[in-house]
């Protein structure tokens, strides 16, 4: 089976015939379904865009969230209208939900939005001010110190869903695909072709969603993962495990597109 996967799509800073380009792409590559890891828009057109999505696609729709889809409001109000769409479309499955998905007898697809938890570089000297501490209500703290610990908690949630998910999916598959936003180690944070330095990485990288990984695989060398994630907009490959490898996309603002083709013998 293809998978058309995009990336940071941003589509609310576009136009129609962008969003219809894209979708005009996904069918001229022949794709089964669709892996979208994430900043698909803002929290006032998200559910239209996803909805959008699955009824002209006609194919699954596999997705997690990034944290400009949180933009303009709260992780549990976004969290709660996603829910309550996905329930109303059968082509839309929003992976931080939907436990363990079977692509092949061989391969099964989990994912969450793993979003940065503030613990990889240097979170108390960075200098680095994100929109996010601005305009995600969680995250709008009086000090550094109390938004690091909303960071700590969301990266705990997401590596506790992971690990259970893992837990479920060695048990029956050889091969599985996990879908992040934010990269989940040091080496799969990119800028520019290079590693993402210390005063960044706190914003870019989520070591609890890491940590989680490279445990299960660690006990588990004859089964193989990789990782698709994006969030810094630049493209990168990062082996962390001989059996754990990280694709992380590249993006650019205004230009939405499939970042690649994830082709899955049956
Ligand atoms: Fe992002």
């Amino acid at each position: 089976m293809n998978i058309a996967w995009l990336t940071d799509l941003h589509l609310n800073f576009v136009g129609r015939a962008e969003v219809e380009r894209l979708c005009n792409a996904i069918w001229m590559a022949e794709s089964d379904a669709v892996l979208v890891t994430g900043d698909i828009a803002s929290s006032a057109n998200l559910c239209r865009y996803l909805v959008y999505l699955a009824d002209n696609l006609q194919m699954p729709v596999y997705f997690v969230l990034g944290n400009h889809d949180y933009y303009g409001s709260s992780i549990k109000q976004v969290n709660s209208e996603v829910a309550a769409t996905v329930k109303a479309n059968d082509h839309l499955a929003w992976l931080s939900q939907a436990g363990v998905i079977e692509l092949t007898p061989d391969t099964c697809l989990i994912g969450h939005e793993g979003l940065a938890d503030g613990r990889l570089g240097n979170p108390l000297g960075s200098s680095v001010d994100l929109n996010d501490y601005h305009r995600i209500k969680e995250l709008v703290q009086t000090t550094k110190e109390d938004r690091l610990t909303v960071q700590h908690q969301l990266g705990d949630e997401a590596a506790a869903y992971l690990d259970k998910q893992l837990n479920e999916a060695v048990k029956r598959y050889r091969n599985i695909i996990v879908a992040l936003h934010v990269p989940p180690f040091a080496e799969a944070c990119w800028h520019e072709g290079n590693n993402t330095d210390a005063n960044y990485l706190p914003h870019f990288g989520c070591k609890a969603t890491g940590d989680a990984l490279r445990a299960v695989m660690v006990t588990h060398p004859d089964i193989s993962m990789t990782v698709y994630c994006g969030h810094g907009h630049s493209e990168g490959y990062a082996d962390i495990l001989p059996n754990l490898k990280v694709i992380t996309g590249g993006a650019k603002y205004y230009n939405p597109c499939i970042a690649d083709i994830i082709r899955i013998g049956s």
